[in-house]
């Protein structure tokens, strides 16, 4: 596998950090709502990660990430401007459909405000009139905000405390939204899935389709595990292959959030334990400095 060079880096906050991957092919392939699969290392284990923007110019990928186990923590740790990740796979998944909606609703929770940013910048490429959503937990974690508003034509801006913008959830975004503009022809929403259910809860209430990015844990992202499995109505699908994006009028976001807590014993075991061989490198490095 080649090497894939990390050419830029901004960390948003203690636990979210942006990298920007040189990879020509791939910015040129990519299109919103697709992903990637990473490895930062020749034995580190395969994550999916959102295409949160591609520049065709630059030939770049950039990937935004939160810092929640193993892996994304150990890459936060290590992977600055000028290192390489060994392993870099896509795009994978179907991009999203924005060619059909004028009027379209936008909706980032969280991490997800990255990945919803290049569908809401296809949509208005391609003539909707576009609501940007976007909810933070405090001001301090806001990012993106003039990205944004450089491809919606209103942008919503969402804290818990109120801090910047409305103070409520992206719920409370979606129906602000919905009251000023009665024509709205869908809502895209991507986030927790708590908050992608919250969201399409108040969209079903007005008859508004909406589509949600589903985010099981993946293995392979080909078709062949079975890992990604997700209910969608009475229909059996895999995220990595038939989606990420599906109808959340008909997602069983319970089994989503049961499959996705399947592992916690052993993804705590596996923090536990590079953290701790983290504590033993730092002591053997001050013994060897003081013994210098
Ligand atoms: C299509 C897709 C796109 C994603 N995009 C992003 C993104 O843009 N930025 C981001 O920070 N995260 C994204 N994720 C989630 C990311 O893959 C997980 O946070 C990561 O795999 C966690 O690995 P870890 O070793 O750091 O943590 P772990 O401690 O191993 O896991 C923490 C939690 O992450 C989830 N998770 C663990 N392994 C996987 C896996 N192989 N696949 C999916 N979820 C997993 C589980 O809910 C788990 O409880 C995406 C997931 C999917 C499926
Ligand atoms: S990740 Fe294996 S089937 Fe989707």
């Amino acid at each position: 596998m080649a090497n894939f060079e990390i050419v830029r880096r901004e960390d948003f906050s203690d636990v979210t950090y942006l990298l920007e991957v040189r990879h020509p092919l791939m910015a040129k392939a990519a299109r919103p709502g697709q992903f990637v699969i990473v490895m930062l290392n020749e034995s580190s284990e395969r994550i999916p990660l959102t295409i949160a923007d591609f520049d065709r110019v630059h030939g770049t990928i950039t990937l935004v990430i939160q810092a929640v186990g193993k892996t994304t923590k150990q890459m936060q740790q290590e992977c600055t401007v000028g290192t390489s990740l060994f392993g870099m796979v896509g795009p994978m998944g179907i991009p999203s459909e924005t060619s059909h909606a004028k009027k379209v609703v936008c909706v980032g929770g969280g991490l997800g405000v990255a990945p919803i940013y290049p569908q809401a910048r296809e949509y208005k490429e391609n003539g909707a009139y576009v609501i940007g959503v976007v909810g933070f937990r405090t001001k301090d974690l806001v990012f993106w905000e003039d990205k944004f508003r450089a491809v919606c034509d209103e942008l919503i801006v969402c804290t818990d405390d109120g801090s910047v913008g409305i103070q409520g959830l992206v719920t409370l975004g979606i129906e602000q939204a919905v009251a000023n503009h009665p024509d709205i022809d869908e809502v895209v929403a991507i986030g927790p899935p708590i908050m992608m259910r919250g969201c399409a809860e108040t969209t079903r209430a007005h008859g508004i389709k909406t589509m949600v990015s589903l985010n099981p844990v993946m293995v392979d992202g080909t078709g062949m595990c079975g890992g990604c499995r997700v209910k969608i109505g009475d229909k059996v699908k895999f995220a990595c292959v038939d989606g990420p994006d599906f109808d959340g009028h008909l997602v069983d976001f319970d089994d989503l959030m049961q499959r996705l807590r399947r592992y916690k014993e052993q993804e705590a075991a596996a923090t536990e334990q590079w953290e701790e061989s983290c504590r033993v490198r730092r002591a053997l490095d001050i013994v060897g400095d003081t013994a210098r």
